[in-house]
């Protein structure tokens, strides 16, 4: 019987030969502290980049999975916390709540709000330190805007337009807009038209309309005074910390072009920044995009699609992304057929390294995430009974079971409902 045996220890290598996917030695010293391995009550230290960079993890992207109040947006504090003493990393953070105002100020960060009718705008169009306009960010951004994906006139029609309305702006020593790529798409040129190949002119024009109409959705109406000219985001980027505030932001939509914007101006700012260090001759900082409540714009078509590009990228740009939901199915929700969103998973799972597990809420939710990750009900079940300060690491083939350990200052920072009493971070709008 169980309770007849006689305690014995063991190493962690000898643990590893015995449960090969639960215990593993540690993952080295590199990076930051989050608490204790409970396989073997060793420190669990973590860095998404150290894990790439040692061929553990498949990429330095990560993702948080959990139900409602289980501590996803606490790790993500603690983490940006905790990197703080770490001159070679940035942190971009999109709060959707407005909860991490407290955190900004432990930081010295840097926070912009976006509402209807405010000061800032952020230019989904402004080129890159290279001149050009991200083809793939106004597709997504055009997706969103859709509400489905893009046909093959549209996608021509709509990179030919961004590259003319870019040429023109460029020539004259400014940033394009998207209401001069609206109007473009409304009245096609015949430079316009002529790229794109089909039956007739007319019918060019009738399918670049819908897209126009479509996208005018970001000029007029609510959304107003967030997308539609050059951007006046007054923020050093090279702060260690940078907010955007979108709590204000109440359709899903705009939450979903800005934080497809916003990924786009976070990945230009490193370039940026980049070109200037190795002209200084110092090493680059790495930049770590966290998009909370990712579940919200998630369900607009075409959202998914841009993360899966984004975290390709992130290789070779030095920048990664953390993305959070509510559960696995929560990514997909914007993809109607079920062989498009099993691709778009795959897609993202190739290059995700990090993927922390909270407690699921329902064993659908449980089972989804358990098997797409190779683990069968033993996971399951762990998933459904994890304590609030408890998560499953997946890095690479390996599974650690972590309890996370807080200091009574980081829950002063981090607890929303404690923050929110304390430093009362809620704004209205001027
Ligand atoms: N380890 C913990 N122990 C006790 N309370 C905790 C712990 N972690 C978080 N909390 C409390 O639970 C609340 C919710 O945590 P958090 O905001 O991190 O959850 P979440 O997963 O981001 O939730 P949501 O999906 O609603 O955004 C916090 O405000 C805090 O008060
Ligand atoms: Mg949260």
């Amino acid at each position: 019987m169980w309770g007849e045996q006689e305690a014995w220890r063991v190493s962690t290598a000898h643990l590893q030969a015995t449960y090969p996917a639960r215990a593993s030695a540690t993952l080295g010293t590199h990076g930051i502290y989050i608490g204790r391995d409970l396989s073997g009550g060793a420190a669990f230290v973590h860095d998404p980049w150290a894990a790439y960079n040692a061929g553990v993890a498949m990429g330095a992207n990560m993702m948080i999975l959990g139900a409602l109040g289980q501590g996803k947006s606490g790790l993500i504090k603690r983490r940006a916390l905790r990197q703080r003493l770490r001159r070679d990393r940035r942190v971009g953070i999109t709060d959707v709540k407005d909860e991490y105002g407290p955190l900004m100020e432990a930081v010295d960060g840097e926070s912009l709000a976006l509402y209807r009718g405010g000061p800032t705008r952020l230019n989904p169009m402004r080129p890159g330190p290279d001149g050009t306009v991200a083809d793939e960010l106004m597709r997504g951004v055009a997706g969103a805007a859709t509400g489905r994906a893009l046909t093959p006139a549209e996608r021509a029609g709509l990179d030919a337009a961004v590259e003319l309305v870019t040429a023109a702006a460029v020539g004259e020593n400014r940033e394009p807009t998207v209401p001069e790529l609206v109007k473009l798409l409304l009245a096609p040129t015949a430079g316009l038209t002529d790229r794109v190949v089909g039956e007739s002119d007319a019918e060019v024009r009738k399918e670049l309309r819908e897209l126009g109409l479509a996208l005018k959705q970001l000029v007029d109406g609510p959304m107003s005074g967030m997308f539609d000219g050059p951007t006046t985001a007054a923020l050093n980027w090279n702060a260690p910390a940078v907010r955007l505030d979108l709590s204000q932001v109440r359709e899903n939509l705009a939450l979903g072009v800005l934080m497809v914007a916003w990924m786009a101006f976070l990945r230009q700012a490193h370039e940026t920044r980049a070109e200037e260090c190795e002209r200084l001759g110092i090493p680059v900082p790495k930049t770590e995009r966290d998009n909370d409540e990712a579940w919200r714009p998630a369900a607009i078509p075409g959202i998914a699609e841009t993360w899966v590009s984004e975290y390709k990228l992130s290789r070779s740009t030095g920048t990664a992304n953390l993305l959070a939901f509510h559960k696995l199915s929560d990514i997909s929700a914007g993809v109607a057929d079920g062989t498009a969103a099993a691709k778009l998973l795959d897609g993202l799972f190739e290059d995700t390294g990090t993927i922390v597990m909270f407690k699921h809420k329902t064993p659908e939710a449980a089972h989804e995430t358990a098997s797409r990750l190779g683990h069968g009900s033993t996971v399951e079940q762990t998933l459904m009974s994890l304590r609030q300060d408890q998560a499953l690491w997946q890095i690479g083939p390996r599974l650690w079971h972590v309890h996370h350990e807080t200091t009574a200052y980081e829950r002063s920072v981090t607890y929303t409902d404690a923050a929110m009493q304390e430093h009362g971070t809620t704004r209205s709008p001027a």
